[in-house]
This record gives structure tokens, C-alpha cells and sequence, in this order.
């Protein structure tokens, strides 16, 4: 089939051309929004799952569908490298920025913007890392206190204000949580708990490896009671049907049922397996329907390029916990 129509997409946070089986889970994040916009609580989510199966792009789809819905997203993505100082407050910046747009919001959008303003230059001391422009000058007392829970607590709840003036949601995207260290992120979740205690419209949809799960009730008990967590495993058949087929059918093209069942059987239904088994079918076969021994001999070009080479048995890469990316 010709390459160049090849619609499947093997990789990290690569957007799949048929996001399968995360309806449940959109909808849990859409009703859990939509709560907060209506002043009523609800509990953050968090996202736990091994490497490939879908969180990023879950995620991303997530910030794009509250975005539609006139919420205000930011989308980071936590790593080793960088402190939660400097990955949250560019980002919270632009958001405020895009909140001073609104007439309702102006004020509290600028009080946020100072609490920036406090939050960094006080913190730049320990955080030398964070670098965002400050667009106003800091208000003294407002999140300097040089302490990062009490400080992240200040920053959160004034943005919060903000956005409660402009009748939305300040929703937090944040990506590869396991990799905020046990301080910030025992920082972040108090900040959290208190936005929550001040029915101020925070909520952070995250996502992170399943031992996010106990990283969080290392940093503070209470989490475990403060989100909702939900396992992102595999594909279930139906799911991993459609992901499979849909984008070929989208171009014309067919695949049999065997062959269907056989990529299925494979891949288990994880998604980064998915893809890359279908991309290398579709590259393989020459007319359509897509064939079972065009599924076989994907196979072992697939084998050939990614697996032997790492020298591990399949049946260990399929385990996922080994991808290096
Ligand atoms: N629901 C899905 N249906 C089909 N393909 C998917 C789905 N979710 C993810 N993928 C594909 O799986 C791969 C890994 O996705 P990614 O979001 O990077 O996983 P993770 O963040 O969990 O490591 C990507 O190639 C992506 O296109
Ligand atoms: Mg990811």
C-alpha cells in the first residue's frame, strides 16, 4: 500500500489516526469539569499506566475537548531536569495572560500575574531553573514567602480567582507526574487540596507511571482520597478493532478478519504495538484487503527492525516497562 497514505502512527505522543477505546475516560473529565464550572466539587483525576498505552495523547485530546468546551487548559509535561517551579509558571503565565483578556476576570488575572511575580522572584533563589517573564511588579506578602507549598498555595488560589471571575475552569494538563520530586509534589497537592477547600475552579488532570499511584501517598497521605485514579491499560478487542480499522477503511482499504485477529493476538491490544504492527501491514501489503500473510510478514520486519536488535525476547518487550522512551 502506498507509504505515503500510511495513516498509523507508532510513537510517543504521536496522535493515532483513530483515538479507540477512552470514551469512558474523556467523559469522566468532561463531567468532572463541567462540575467545577458549576461550583460543585469534584475530585482531580490521574491517569496510571505503563509506557505506550495512550496517555499523552489521551491527555492531549482531554486538554483539547476542555478547551472546545471555553476552559482554560495548560498542558506540561514534568520532567527529571526541571523543577515544578519552572515548568508550571510559563505556562501559568500565558493562561493568566489569556484570562486578563477577560473584562470579568481582568483584576484577578493581574493579582495573579503579580503572585507570579512574588512566587518567582522569591523562589529564584532556590528554583535557578525558572525563567518567565514577569509582567508586572509583585505585591508584597503575595505567594513570596520563600516557602513553595505556601507559595504554589497563593499562586494557585489567585489564578483560581481569576478564572472563577471569568466562570471557567483553570485545568491543569500535566504530563509524566512520577517525575516531580516527593517536595513538589507534596507542594502541588496541598496546593490543590486548599483551591479545593476554597471551591476556587483548579483541577489537575494528570498523568504518570503506575508507581505515580504510591509516589503520591509517599508525598502526602491524603492524596489517595483527593483524585480519582484510573488504570489506562490495553486496548479491549472492540477498541483495538476499530483502531486498527478505521483509518484504513477511512482510506479505502480493507483487512480481514484473520489478519485483524492475528495483529490483535500480537499486540495484546496495546496501543504503541498497535500502531506500529498496523504501519508496517499497511506498508507491506500490495493490494487490499490487508491480508494475514501480510500480518505475518509485517511480522518479521517488525521483529527484524525493533526487536532483535535490543537482543530481549518479544514476549519482555511486550511488557512495555522496558521501552526506553
Ligand atoms: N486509544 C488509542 N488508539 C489507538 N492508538 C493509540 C491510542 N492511544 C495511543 N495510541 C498510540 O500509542 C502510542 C503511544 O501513545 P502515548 O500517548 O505516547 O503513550 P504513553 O504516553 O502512555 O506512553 C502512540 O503511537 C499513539 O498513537
Ligand atoms: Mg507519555
Amino acid at each position: 500500500m502506498d507509504p505515503i497514505q500510511n495513516l498509523y502512527a507508532p510513537g510517543a505522543g504521536t496522535r493515532p489516526p483513530e483515538l479507540a477505546g477512552r470514551d469512558e475516560l474523556r467523559e469522566t473529565v468532561r463531567v468532572v469539569l463541567a462540575r467545577v464550572q458549576h461550583g460543585h466539587s469534584a475530585k482531580s483525576v490521574l491517569m496510571v499506566g505503563l509506557r505506550g498505552v495512550g496517555k499523552t495523547v489521551l491527555l492531549d485530546r482531554m486538554r483539547e475537548e476542555a478547551e472546545e468546551a471555553g476552559l482554560q487548559t495548560l498542558f506540561v509535561e514534568a520532567s527529571e531536569e526541571r523543577s515544578l517551579p519552572a515548568t508550571l509558571a510559563p505556562q501559568l503565565r500565558q493562561a493568566l495572560l489569556k484570562l486578563s483578556g477577560n473584562a470579568m476576570a481582568q483584576d484577578m488575572a493581574q493579582r495573579g500575574l503579580r503572585a507570579i511575580a512574588g512566587f518567582v522572584q522569591t523562589l529564584k533563589v532556590k528554583f535557578q531553573d525558572i525563567e518567565v517573564a514577569l509582567d508586572f511588579d509583585p505585591e508584597p506578602g503575595l505567594a513570596d514567602n520563600g516557602n513553595l507549598e505556601q507559595d504554589l498555595t497563593e499562586m494557585l488560589l489567585a489564578a483560581g480567582a481569576a478564572a472563577k471571575k471569568a466562570e471557567t475552569v483553570l485545568s491543569l494538563f500535566v504530563d509524566e507526574l512520577q517525575y516531580i520530586n516527593e517536595d513538589e509534589l507534596a507542594a502541588l497537592i496541598t496546593a490543590l487540596h486548599r483551591a479545593a477547600q476554597r471551591q476556587a475552579p483548579v483541577v489537575l488532570v494528570g498523568a504518570g507511571l503506575p508507581q505515580l499511584r504510591a509516589r503520591m501517598g509517599n508525598a502526602r497521605s491524603y492524596a489517595e482520597r483527593m483524585f480519582d485514579v484510573h488504570e489506562v491499560g490495553p486496548l479491549a478487542p472492540e477498541a483495538a478493532r476499530r483502531a486498527i480499522e478505521k483509518p484504513a477503511r477511512d482510506e479505502g482499504v480493507a483487512i480481514d478478519d484473520n489478519a485483524l485477529q492475528r495483529i490483535f493476538e500480537m499486540t495484546h491490544g496495546y496501543p504503541y504495538f498497535l500502531q506500529e504492527w498496523d504501519k508496517y501491514a499497511w506498508d507491506i501489503a500490495d493490494t487490499s484487503p490487508i491480508s494475514l500473510g501480510d500480518v505475518e510478514r509485517a511480522w518479521a520486519t517488525a521483529y527484524d527492525a525493533q526487536f532483535t536488535k535490543r537482543k530481549q525476547p518479544y514476549q519482555t518487550q511486550m511488557s512495555l516497562a522496558t521501552l526506553s522512551w
